[in-house]
Parts: C-alpha cells; sequence; structure tokens
C-alpha cells in the first residue's frame, strides 16, 4: 500500500499543482496557505498518535502474555484458587490497554473530520475569492470550475498520504519487532561445511569443558571432562541444580560450551553438520514434550521411515507396548498438545521409545526414569541393555537403583566431578555418594 502510494500520491499532488497554476495564477496564494495549514494539522495529530500507536503495541503484547499465562497454567490457578487475583491481573492489563486505545481513538476520530473541514474550508475560500474574480471579468466560470478540481485533487492527495502515513507508527511498531527477532545473534551457530561422517561411533568425550549460562556469572560446569566409549554406560548422579541436564544439553548443542570442547565420535560438536550430529545422537529431555498427533506420529519424529515393526519394538523395549496395545486405537491413539492425555511415566516412555526409534549411537537419558517406578524401571533398564550394545549410554538420575549398574558413575556437586568410579568403589571411598545412597538405600540394598 506505502510503496503504491507513495508513487502516486506525489505525482498527482505536483501534477495538479501545476495544472492549477496553469489555469490561474491570481488564486495560487490559496495554495501557499492551505497546503502547509493541512501539513500541520497532519503533523499535529500524528505526533500524538506516535506514542499512543507504540504503547498501544506494547500493552496488546502484555494482554496476551497473560492470557497465555492463564490458559496454560490454568491448572495452578484453579488448584491454588487463585482465579479473582488472575481476573485482577487480567483486568488490570485490559484497562490499561482500553485506556491507551482510547486515547489513540480519539486521535483518530478527530483526523478526517479536521481534515475534511480543512478541504471544505479550501473550497468555500475559492469560489469566494474565485466568484469575486469572476464577477470582475478577470477569470472564467470554467477556469474556476478546474481550478476547485484541481485543488480538490491536491487535498485528497494529502489526506490520502495521512491516510497511508498513520499505519506507519504501527507498522514500524511490528517492523522494530520482526527486525528484534531476525537480529538476534544466534549463540549457536553451525559450521559452514560441517563435517558429515565419521569412523569412530558411539563415542562420547568432554575435554576440560566449562560451562556458564548467558548472563549468569557463576559457572554452572566447571573442567568435566569424562570419556564414554562404545559399549559403556555412563550415569550421571548428583543432587538437584548441580548442572547434569546442562551437561547433557551441550551434547546435541542446545548451548556450546564456554571452554573446552565436547567431542562425539572424535570430532567437535561445533565442527559437526547439525544433523549428522544429530542423527547420532538420541536425547531423551527432562520434560518429556510430546507433540499433538498420534502416537505413531510422535515415534517416527526422529525417523520418517520408520516400519510398524520397528515402532512396536522400540515401544517393547521402553515398557510402553502394553499400553499402547490396550488403547482401542493402538498406534493411532491421539496424543494431545503436551501430550496431556497420558500420565506422566507414559509420557516419560513414549519419549523414550521415540529416542530408541531413531537407534543412535549415542543415548543421551536425562532423569528419564525418575516417573517410573522400581519394577518398570529395572525391566526397562534390562531391555535398553541388549539394544545398546553398539550405543554408548549416558543416563542422568537421582536415584542410585538406576545407575548402580553403570560402568562408570560420575558424582557431580555444584557443576564440578567430585567422583569417578564404579558404585562399589565410590560406595567405599567418595563421601558425597555416600550421602546420597545413605539418603536412599537401607546399608543392606547398597551393599
Ligand atoms: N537456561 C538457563 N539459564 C540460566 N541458568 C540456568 C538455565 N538452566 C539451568 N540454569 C542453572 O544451572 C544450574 C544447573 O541446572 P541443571 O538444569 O543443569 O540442573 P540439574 O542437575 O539437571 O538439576 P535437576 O536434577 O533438578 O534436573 C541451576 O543452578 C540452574 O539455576
Ligand atoms: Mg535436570
Amino acid at each position: 500500500m506505502l510503496c503504491g502510494m507513495a508513487v502516486q500520491i506525489p505525482i498527482m499532488m505536483v501534477g495538479a499543482v501545476f495544472m492549477a497554476l496553469r489555469q490561474d495564477r491570481q488564486l495560487a496564494w490559496l495554495f501557499a496557505v492551505l497546503i502547509p495549514l493541512l501539513f500541520l494539522a497532519v503533523g499535529i495529530v500524528a505526533t500524538r498518535m506516535i506514542p499512543n500507536f507504540r504503547k498501544l503495541q506494547a500493552r496488546l503484547d502484555t494482554l496476551n502474555r497473560v492470557l497465555r499465562e492463564q490458559i496454560t497454567g490454568i491448572r495452578v490457578v484453579r488448584a491454588f484458587v487463585r482465579e479473582p487475583r488472575e481476573r485482577a491481573r487480567f483486568g488490570t492489563a485490559n484497562d490499561e490497554l482500553t485506556d491507551v486505545s482510547v486515547r489513540a481513538g480519539r486521535w483518530l476520530a478527530t483526523f478526517f473530520p479536521l481534515m475534511l473541514m480543512i478541504v471544505n474550508i479550501a473550497s468555500v475560500a475559492v469560489i469566494w475569492f474565485g466568484g469575486h474574480l469572476v464577477n470582475s471579468g478577470q477569470m472564467q466560470v470554467g477556469a474556476l470550475t478546474a481550478f476547485l478540481s484541481y485543488l480538490m485533487q491536491v487535498m485528497m492527495s494529502v489526506m490520502m498520504g495521512t491516510f497511508v502515513f498513520m499505519q506507519v507508527p504501527r507498522s514500524s511498531v511490528c517492523a522494530d519487532r520482526i527486525e528484534e527477532v531476525l537480529g538476534t545473534e544466534p549463540s549457536v551457530v553451525p559450521p559452514a561445511a560441517g563435517v558429515a561422517t565419521s569412523a569412530l561411533r558411539g563415542e562420547l568425550t568432554f575435554d576440560g569443558v566449562d560451562f556458564t549460562y548467558p548472563g549468569a556469572e557463576q559457572p554452572v560446569l566447571s573442567e568435566i571432562s569424562l570419556t564414554a566409549s562404545r559399549g559403556q554406560t555412563i550415569a550421571v548422579i548428583g543432587s538437584t541444580g548441580a548442572g547434569k541436564s546442562t551437561l547433557l544439553n551441550l551434547v546435541p548443542r542446545l548451548f556450546d560450551a564456554t571452554a573446552g570442547t565436547v567431542l562425539v565420535d572424535g570430532v567437535d560438536v561445533r565442527a559437526w553438520d547439525p544433523e549428522a550430529l544429530g542423527s547420532r545422537l538420541g536425547l531423551v529431555p527432562q520434560k518429556a514434550f510430546l507433540f499433538s498427533g498420534t502416537i505413531r506420529s510422535n515415534l517416527r519424529y526422529g525417523k520418517d521411515d520408520a516400519t510398524e515393526a520397528e515402532l512396536w519394538h522400540a515401544l517393547e523395549v521402553a515398557q510402553a507396548a502394553d499400553f499402547v496395545r490396550a488403547l482401542e486405537e493402538g498406534l493411532d491413539a491421539p496424543v494431545v498438545q503436551g501430550g496431556t492425555n497420558f500420565s506422566g511415566g507414559q509420557r516419560q516412555r513414549l519419549a523414550i521409545a521415540r529416542a530408541l526409534v531413531r537407534r543412535p549411537e549415542i543415548y543421551l537419558f536425562d532423569d528419564s526414569f525418575s516417573a517410573l517406578d522400581l519394577a518398570t524401571d529395572a525391566r526397562l533398564r534390562a531391555a535398553l541393555k541388549p539394544e545398546t550394545v553398539d550405543a554408548c549410554v549416558v543416563i542422568v538420575a537421582q536415584r542410585v537403583s538406576t545407575i548402580r549398574d553403570a560402568d562408570v558413575i560420575l558424582v557431580l556437586d555444584d557443576g564440578r566431578i567430585v567422583g569417578r568410579g564404579t558404585h562399589v568403589e565410590l560406595l567405599a571411598g567418595n563421601e558425597t555418594y555416600q550421602e546420597i545412597v545413605a539418603s536412599q538405600l537401607s546399608a543392606e540394598e547398597a551393599a
């Protein structure tokens, strides 16, 4: 719209002024008075309107945010009986939006009448002064009519121009925000020509890795070194907030290490082609996230061409086959947004199956067995063993029973590795591990 009008309007305006002056010079001074007057009026209204439109957009944002939060958090709101407070919070956001909308609306409402008033005054002025000229024989009636039409064209151009101009403040606010998104420098930059193959398979190495979240003062991980080779199971245990999830997130490059290197199959993750790297990793995130669709579409998320047999096999291993079979639609059972029509444990097992379908070389389980009962947990791990002989497995867990069979257990405390060894070794000589064990198992069980 802007581009079309931006070409048309100046041509119309200059052309009409030129033609009008050719008709008659004596009324030229009317242009000199009316056009600046029109621009002045437009200027005043526009300068009042722009800040209001900016605020309008920001408040619309707030309102959307509040509403979205309330819809996603509706269960929490209900459980805490906070409806009145939430209603008030929405009310405040809504009032603020109404307030600024009304203000912007008022300026908008004055705008067109003001324009029309000036245009009509202009025609009265032309007829008045032109009439006298016609009366005294200095001007033809035809010339007067022509002059009037040209003047109207000029005025209309200005009005149309301002109409476009009025969209500018709103558009510029929107453009700023698009610009902000597009202008954000990703902290994780894919390499120009990424490595796509490696002779090694199923090897994960951390070499002196430090990590600090952007803007944080303290590092979350410091001096992490570990090697997990093919067929090995590495476990990471540590108190909540120790940095376990962060450690796993460095492997698929959700973040890049601030110092040191993370190597997958002997190649720095930063050098890997993102797709090739992704195909080697199977991450089961701490918060099992399912997409809306069906169980089938979710399982195929990592491998589009997975066969029916592969899907069922993955479900068997993940101990999810029983409950999927019990569903009337089986694999075609619907999954609602966020997967909330399944229990936490079912979601977790489906997320595990999703990673298994992919047959990756490096499995990353982030506390993925936490929602399973001990028996299911044990069965799952037993079924996982033969699946992962060709892969390396990293299990993050809080429960000692989940990780006691791991080849190497790393004890993470406050972002540092404070213990390394098998269950028996750590139990004998690591204080932090002993504390964790003591808090969970009876002495007899631990032994
Ligand atoms: N996106 C983030 N931005 C800033 N700090 C973060 C972010 N994610 C985590 N942290 C901080 O990093 C630390 C480690 O978090 P992390 O999620 O790795 O812990 P965790 O060991 O997985 O804990 P849990 O057992 O509860 O899952 C925490 O202190 C947390 O506050
Ligand atoms: Mg975590």
